[in-house]
C-alpha cells in the first residue's frame, strides 16, 4: 500500500479521490482549508511552504504519489486567488515533493486541469506565459484587461498554465527520468460544490448551455476511480497525457482538431 498526498481533499473530486484511495488501503494525507490532516491556505507562499513540509512530515518522508485537486472556479473578483491556488498551489507543492516522489520510485502525480483550456475562446497566451515564468503580477495584469469579464480568462489561463507545466515536467529528466509519472485529468461539468457555487453566482446559463453530448453531469466518485487508475501500475506507461473526462464536450468543439 502507498502513501499519497491529496490537495482539495475536503470536498468534491479531491475528497472522492481520497476516499477511493483509502478504501483501497492506501494512506492519504489530505491538504485543504479545513477538515483534513494538513490545514493550509494554498493561496499564499507561506501556506504552500507549510503545507509541503507538513505533508512530508505526516507521510513519514515517503510519497508514492500526489493528487492536486485543490482549486477555485472562475468567479468575478477572485482572479488572484484563482491563479494562486490553481497554478502556484500545484507547482510549488509538487516541486517541493519531487525529491521524495523520486526516492519512492515509480511514483505518480495527477494534476487537475479542466476542459475549459480548450473550450474557452482566446485564453490569453500572455497570462499563461507569465504564470509559467512565475510572474503572478504580470498574469494578473493581463487578465485584468478583460475588466468585468476577466473571471473565465483567469480560470482558463491558470488551468492551461498548470497543464503545460505538468506536460513539460512529465517528459523532463527531473520527473520522467526520476521515475515519476505526471499526468493531467481535465474534467468537464462535474457535480461538486464548486459547480454549485458557479451556478449560484451567475453562471447558470454558461453551465447549462455547455454542450455535453452524453448529457448530464459527471460524478465525483467516478472521477475518484480515474484518479486511482492513474496512480495504479496500469498507468505505468501514461506520461504527460491530458485525459478529458467531460461527457464529450471537448470532442464536440474540437472534433477534427487532431
Ligand atoms: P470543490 O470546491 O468541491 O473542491 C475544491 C477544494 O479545494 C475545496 O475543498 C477547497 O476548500 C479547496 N481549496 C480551495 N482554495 C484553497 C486554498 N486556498 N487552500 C487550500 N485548499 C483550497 O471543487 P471540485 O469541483 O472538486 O474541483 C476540484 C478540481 O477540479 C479543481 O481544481 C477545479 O478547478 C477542477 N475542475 C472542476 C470542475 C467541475 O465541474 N467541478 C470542472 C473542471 C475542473
Amino acid at each position: 500500500m502507498g502513501t499519497y498526498a491529496v490537495t482539495g481533499a475536503a470536498s468534491g473530486m479531491g475528497r472522492a479521490s481520497a476516499e477511493r484511495l483509502r478504501s483501497d488501503g492506501h494512506t492519504v494525507v489530505g491538504v485543504d482549508l479545513r477538515d483534513v490532516e494538513v490545514v493550509a491556505d494554498l493561496s499564499t507562499p507561506t501556506g504552500r511552504t507549510a503545507a509541503a513540509t507538513e505533508v512530508l512530515e505526516r507521510a513519514g518522508g515517503r510519497l508514492d504519489g500526489a493528487v492536486c485537486a485543490a482549486g477555485l472556479g472562475g468567479i468575478p473578483g477572485r482572479d488572484r486567488l484563482v491563479q494562486q491556488v490553481n497554478f502556484f498551489g500545484v507547482v510549488e507543492l509538487l516541486e517541493a515533493w519531487r525529491p521524495t516522489l523520486a526516492a519512492a520510485g515509480n511514483s505518480k502525480v495527477v494534476v487537475f486541469g479542466s476542459n475549459s483550456v480548450t473550450l474557452t475562446p482566446m485564453v490569453p497566451e500572455r497570462a499563461v506565459r507569465a504564470l509559467l515564468d512565475r510572474d503572478a503580477d504580470g498574469a494578473l495584469r493581463v487578465v485584468g484587461r478583460f475588466g468585468k469579464r476577466s473571471a473565465p480568462f483567469a480560470y482558463a489561463s491558470s488551468k492551461l498554465a498548470v497543464t503545460r507545466w505538468a506536460r513539460r515536467a512529465a517528459i523532463s529528466p527531473e520527473w520522467a527520468g526520476a521515475g515519476i509519472r505526471v499526468n493531467v485529468l481535465a474534467p468537464g461539468i462535474i457535480a461538486t460544490p464548486l459547480l454549485e457555487e458557479q451556478i449560484a453566482r451567475g453562471q447558470k446559463e454558461a453551465v447549462e448551455g455547455l454542450p455535453v453530448p452524453i448529457g448530464g453531469r459527471g460524478r465525483p466518485a467516478d472521477v475518484g476511480e480515474w484518479v486511482a487508475f492513474m496512480l495504479s501500475p496500469a498507468a505505468d506507461f501514461l506520461c504527460g497525457s491530458v485525459i478529458f473526462l467531460d461527457g464529450g464536450s471537448d470532442a464536440y468543439f474540437r472534433t477534427d482538431d487532431w
